[in-house]
C-alpha cells in the first residue's frame, strides 16, 4: 500500500516537473519580446552593450530573469531589475521558450 502511494506521489511529481519544462508559450513569448527588443534586437541577437538571447537555453534564461527580479544576481547596467521584476514567471517562460528557439530556425 504504502509503496504504490510513494509510486503515485512520484509521478505526480514528475508530472508537475514536466509541466514547468513546456509551460512557456513561444506565440505568448514573442509578443512579451517587444519590450526586449528595443536593447536586444529584433532578432535577439543583442550587440556590443547588450548580451544575445537568441538560443538560449530556457531553463538559463529563466533563472538569469529570476535573479534579476530577487537581486541575487548584480547587472551593473541597473536595466534588467526593474523589468524582470515586472515580469510574471509566466511570462518568464513564455519569453525563455520564444528566445530558446529563434535563431535555430
Ligand atoms: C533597457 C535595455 C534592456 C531591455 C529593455 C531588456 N534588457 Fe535584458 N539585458 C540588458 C542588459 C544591459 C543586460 C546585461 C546585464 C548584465 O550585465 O548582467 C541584459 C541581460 C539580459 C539577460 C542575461 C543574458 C545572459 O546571457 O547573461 C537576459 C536573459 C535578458 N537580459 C532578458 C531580457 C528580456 C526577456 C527582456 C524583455 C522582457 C529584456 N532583457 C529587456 C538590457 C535590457
Amino acid at each position: 500500500m504504502t509503496t504504490r502511494l510513494i509510486f503515485a506521489l512520484l509521478c505526480v511529481l514528475m508530472l508537475a516537473a514536466g509541466s514547468v519544462q513546456a509551460g512557456g508559450d513561444p506565440a505568448k513569448g514573442k509578443e512579451l519580446s517587444i519590450d526586449c527588443a528595443d536593447c536586444h534586437g529584433d532578432d535577439g541577437m543583442g550587440d556590443d552593450e547588450f548580451p544575445k538571447l537568441a538560443g538560449l537555453d530556457a531553463a538559463e534564461h529563466v533563472a538569469a530573469l529570476k535573479g534579476y527580479a530577487s537581486g541575487e544576481r548584480v547587472d551593473e547596467s541597473e536595466m534588467m531589475g526593474d523589468i524582470a521584476s515586472e515580469l510574471s514567471e509566466q511570462d518568464m517562460a513564455d519569453l525563455a521558450a520564444y528566445y530558446a528557439n529563434l535563431g535555430s530556425n
